[in-house]
């Protein structure tokens, strides 16, 4: 394909603005055709910053258009919906994460694109840091010999703070016709929540680390703050009974061992992400956290020489349109919307951070939720240990 792949993106808000939105219009590969948002001010206001020549408010209205080849959903709250009617109506998809709640509605969307010829590509943000990418390379080249350890940790204090709405849609009227969350105030029925908005990208990579999937989870959900102010719109607290904070860890088909924590009422800054591995010969470490200017960090060590020292990131796993300046956000996203881009009009088999990964990672949030309600150790793959009912239980 040598035309510029022309994108339409659902969701005007913050993360389209600093993240999405620079991201495809700085690849040589894309153009920003539509933005679409239910505030149409929103919407307008991007399509003026950004250059886009068309606004729309209703989302079917740009899925029917015939002149887009890539769908961008950057909504909050579900995604399943639009994911499924975006690849009925034929266009590569790229959505935030969580792309569904439960692992194999992931896979049936995987299937659908399949089916279809579509590539897919999930918000997993981090596994293009360029840190990241850099740290997945060295392992591929045998840095550091046979995994045995992984630990991650995603950690900010986003929500520490009880009256910053949990819900973090800017509400005009109070939503209707919306189940509560986190109502169901036993143990067992805490409301998943740090682990999936969170955990998922630092589990992302941690599978990239070990290289294969896990075949067991031991985990705990647990709530820290009880009272919160549910949305904008609320002014008293109430108590919510959700995941904001977690732990868990696990074992790999062939014995490497897996841990991870997460949480949002933990001092720290964005993205708050560590990810360290250690094999038979080397061990990397790296950290994503927004200190004073810096965003990234590796640092590695060798069995012969243990004390870890920093690496330099060379320029190639930098972005196009990198700036010195750009926040965390636009300098991992470019690279995320590129290379989305790239595997498109490559037209290869390459899709990595599909819908296939993001079910992988998926399964195991899933497992994890059913470890904590069950207060025992699960099996993976999931389908072959247990029978979790037609409907979905996470
Ligand atoms: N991958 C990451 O690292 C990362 C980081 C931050 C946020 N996110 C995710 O990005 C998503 C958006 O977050 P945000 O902070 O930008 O939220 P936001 O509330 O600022 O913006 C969302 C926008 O989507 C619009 N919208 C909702 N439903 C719509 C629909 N059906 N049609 C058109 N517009 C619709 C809303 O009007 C709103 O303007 C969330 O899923 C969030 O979890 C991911």
């Amino acid at each position: 394909m040598s035309r510029k792949l022309r994108v339409g993106v659902i969701g005007a808000g913050r993360w389209s603005a600093s993240a999405h939105l620079p991201g495809f219009s700085r690849s040589p590969h894309s153009e920003i055709a539509v933005i679409c948002d239910l505030d149409r001010g929103l919407a307008e206001k991007r399509a003026s910053e950004f250059g886009i020549e068309s606004v729309l408010t209703d989302a079917s209205q740009l899925l029917a258009r015939g002149d887009i080849d890539v769908v961008d959903i950057v909504t909050r709250g579900d995604h399943q919906e639009l994911v499924f009617q975006a690849l009925e109506a034929g266009k590569h998809v790229l959505v935030e994460k969580p792309v569904c709640h439960d692992y194999r509605d992931v896979l049936r969307a995987h299937e659908l694109a399949e089916s279809k010829g579509l590539k897919t590509k999930v918000g997993l943000t981090f596994r293009y840091a360029p840190a990241v990418m850099y740290m997945f390379d060295l392992i591929r080249e045998g840095f550091i010999g046979k995994p045995f350890v992984f630990n991650g940790y995603e950690q900010n204090s986003q929500w520490l703070n009880p009256d910053n709405p949990m819900d973090k849609r800017i509400h005009k009227t109070k939503p209707v016709g919306e189940a509560p969350w986190g109502v169901d105030l036993t143990r067992e029925g805490i409301a998943v929540s740090s682990l999936e908005g969170y955990g998922a990208p630092t589990i992302d990579i941690g599978l990239e680390c070990v290289g294969e999937d896990l075949k067991q989870v031991v985990g705990i959900l647990s709530n820290m703050v009880p009272f919160r102010r549910r949305t904008n719109l609320d002014t008293e607290r109430e108590r919510i009974n959700i995941d904001d904070a977690d732990m868990f860890m696990g074992e790999t088909r062939s014995g490497a061992l897996f841990s991870m924590q997460s949480s949002y009422v933990t001092v720290g800054n964005y993205p708050g992400i560590e990810a360290r591995i250690f094999g038979s010969e080397g061990a990397i470490k790296v950290r994503l956290v927004d200190e004073f200017g810096v965003i990234q960090t590796i640092h590695t060590a060798k069995a012969d020489a243990v004390e870890f020292v920093q690496r330099e990131i060379p320029a190639k796993y930098f972005p196009p349109g990198f700036q010195t300046t750009d926040p965390w956000s636009t300098a991992f996203y470019g690279n995320l919307v590129h290379n989305f881009c790239e595997e498109i009009v490559s037209g290869g088999r390459a899709n990595q951070g599909n819908f296939a990964q993001s079910a992988r990672v998926q399964e195991i949030i899933n497992a994890v939720t059913h470890s904590h309600r069950t207060r025992r150790w699960v099996d993976l793959p999931l389908s072959g240990s247990h029978s979790l009912g037609q409907t979905s239980p996470f």
